[in-house]
Parts: C-alpha cells; structure tokens; sequence
C-alpha cells in the first residue's frame, strides 16, 4: 500500500515531511510535486535506494536521473567546475525548471545516478513542498518523474498513485503542479550550450542570459548514433492507444473524425475547449485559452484520460514551437512516435 499525504493545505504537515525525511534517510523512495512534474525521489548517494527508483518506474539503467537541490551552496560538492554561464544561468532561473549537465565530481554521487556517464544533471526545483523537503533532508535527491517508464509524466499526485500504487511507500501530495511539462536539459560542458531536452526554460529565456544556445530538432535529435539525452530514445509520453498529430483546423479535424467513423473507429480528440463541439466519442481540452502555456498544464492529464476509455486512436492537435510549444511538441511527437493524421491511415 502506497500512502498518499496531502501537503497542499494550510494545516500542520510537519508530521508528513518528518515521515518522508524518514524514508528516504533510511533508503526508500518518495514521490513529491515539483513545479514541473511529479518526481519520484531516493537519495542520490544511496546506491541501493536510487536502485529502487529504476525498479519502481520499470526504467532502462542507461538513463540517467536529475539530481535536484534545495541550496545554491550544495552543487560544488558534486561537481568538478561551474562555469561563468552557468552561474548566469543559476541566478537567473534557479530554482526553476532547468537542469543542468555538469561534469560530475567522481565517487560521489550513487552511479546509477549517473549511468555510468562522467556527467551529472542537476536543477533546483521551483516548489515550496519539494523545496522543503529537500532542505529538511539536508541531502542531494536524485529523481525521474514519478510514472512507470513510457507513460506520461505525473502532473497530480493521483496520476503517480495510478502508476506505482504498492510499488512505492509514499507520495507526497502538493496538488496540481504549475509548469506540466518536465524541466528543460541544457548541455553545458560544450562551448555553445546545447538544448538536449525542450521544457520550462525556452531557448529564448537562456539566450538573453548566455547568448547562443543550440536546440537540435526533433529529427536531428533522432539521427545519427547515441542520442545526449539518453532518455530522450525511448517511447514516451504514451496513451495505450495510438496518437496521432493533427493540424488544430477546425474542418481538418472535423473531416478526419468523418473518415474515422466510416471505418467504424473510436476517436478521444485532444484539442482547445473552442473545437469541444466536434463529434469526437471522447474529448480531452488542452485548455479555454489556447496558449501553449495552458496547453502545458493540460497535456500529460490529457494524455493519460485517454486511458480511461475504449477509443481507438488518440487524435492530437499540434502548436507552434513558440516558446514553451518547443517543449509540447517534442513531448506530443515523442507521444505520437512520429505519427501524422491522413485519411489512409492503418491501425
Ligand atoms: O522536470 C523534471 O526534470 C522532472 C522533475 C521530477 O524534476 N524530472 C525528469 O526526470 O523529467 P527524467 O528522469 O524523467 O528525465 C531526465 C532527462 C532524461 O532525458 C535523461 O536522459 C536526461 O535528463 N539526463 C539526465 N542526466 C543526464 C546527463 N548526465 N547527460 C545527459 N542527459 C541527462
Ligand atoms: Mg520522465
């Protein structure tokens, strides 16, 4: 049995913390909010601990976890040399949602941490339940985001229950977090930093701080030999029915729910609140506004409604990679594998 505790309310936890403080010094795991998504935590010195995380989540060894902080002063005992950038980078958007690679200091941090690699990435999470609890800890806290491997990401506590019920000992529940899509991954050992994962912190927010920042595309992300961000390989983001990208036009959309019909399939539609008047058999919004702001905080909980429901194929609408949309639609074509509505399609 997992326990879920709420700590979002203005009521005394003191007794939640000191629990989860509990576990993880004595090598368990924890899952807790972050402004991004949910992480599931163990402490990053603990070789047997962070073993768990892998265990619970199902997750592939070769893919190395986030160390996360709750102090600026913590981050020299794990690695080898902060550069000027990083320092810029550390003001200006620590604690937040960027991760930083740094060459790792060696024999320090749990090597499944880091997979073997002689880099470390690290970010100081932007959220007063897991800032908290970093600092009661006193201790680095290595975590992935709390769903089992391949499934999106966790952006409610119930989303992690729904995953790793009786995997996991607790689950530290904060709510509803902020940002919805997981931190951005900058590369900062090359001289021109790389983007090895879009998310919170866009490309243009860095390059007011640092200058020239590289943002490989999808396709040039998925050619060639081993990708930088190791986990960015893998099946992501994923619904148990297909997911298909779709231009957010109104009569494109309507037009493919006709075809799909005729072909007798059922279609969950994922889509802004204004085209919730389509015939869809079942509709997820990706939010009243339509700004990739609030299409961020809708996506993974759409993703994952998909699930409770017998349709066919998932119908996705896409965005513009304007800001936090480069982070979307990453996760949305990871989602899809790739895959493009057409009247042809083949399940
Ligand atoms: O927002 C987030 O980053 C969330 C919350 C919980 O902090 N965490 C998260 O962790 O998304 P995870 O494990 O799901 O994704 C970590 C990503 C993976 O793509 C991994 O390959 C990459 O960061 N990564 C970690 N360490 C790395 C390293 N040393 N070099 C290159 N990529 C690394
Ligand atoms: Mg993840």
């Amino acid at each position: 049995e997992t326990k879920r505790l709420n700590v979002d309310m203005n009521v005394d936890n003191g007794k939640s913390y000191a629990q989860a403080v509990d576990l993880l010094n004595n090598g368990e795991v924890v899952a807790f909010p972050t402004e991004t998504v949910y992480g599931l935590g163990a402490v990053a010195t603990d070789e047997a601990a962070v073993k768990k995380i892998f265990a619970a989540k199902g997750r592939p060894s070769d893919n190395p976890l986030i160390v996360h902080i709750g102090t600026f002063e913590e981050l020299e005992n794990y690695v080898d040399h902060i550069s000027q950038k990083a320092k810029l980078c550390m003001e200006a958007f620590w604690p937040g949602p960027l991760t930083m690679i740094f060459k790792a200091k060696p024999n320090v941090l749990a090597t499944s941490v880091t997979a073997n690699l002689d880099t470390v990435g690290i970010r100081m999470p932007n959220h007063a339940v897991a800032l908290h609890l970093l600092r009661q800890l006193g201790k680095p806290v290595a975590a992935p985001s709390a769903n089992r491997s391949g499934k999106p990401s966790p952006t409610e506590g119930i989303h992690v229950e729904e995953d790793l019920n009786g995997s996991i000992p607790m689950i530290l529940d904060g709510g509803t977090t902020g940002i919805g899509v997981e931190s951005t991954v900058l590369d900062l050992t090359l001289d021109t930093p790389v983007i090895l994962r879009p998310g919170g912190v866009t490309k243009e927010m860095l390059e007011v701080v640092i200058g020239p920042v590289s943002q490989p595309s999808h396709t040039e992300q998925n050619s060639g030999q081993a990708p930088k961000a190791p986990g960015m390989k893998y099946t992501h983001y994923a619904p148990n029915a297909p997911v298909y990208l779709i231009e957010k036009e109104e009569k494109t959309i309507a037009n493919a729910l006709e075809t799909l019909h005729e072909k007798g399939l059922k279609v969950a539609l994922l889509a802004p609140e204004n085209l919730s008047h389509l015939e869809a058999d079942w509709f997820f919004t990706f939010g009243q506004k339509d700004t990739n702001e609030e299409m961020a905080v809708n996506l993974y909980h759409a993703l994952r409604s998909c699930n409770a429901t017998t349709a066919d194929l998932v119908l996705a609408t896409t965005t513009s990679t304007e800001g936090v949309g480069a982070a979307i639609m990453n996760r949305l074509e990871k989602s899809a594998g790739g895959k493009w509505y057409s009247a042809d399609i083949q399940l």
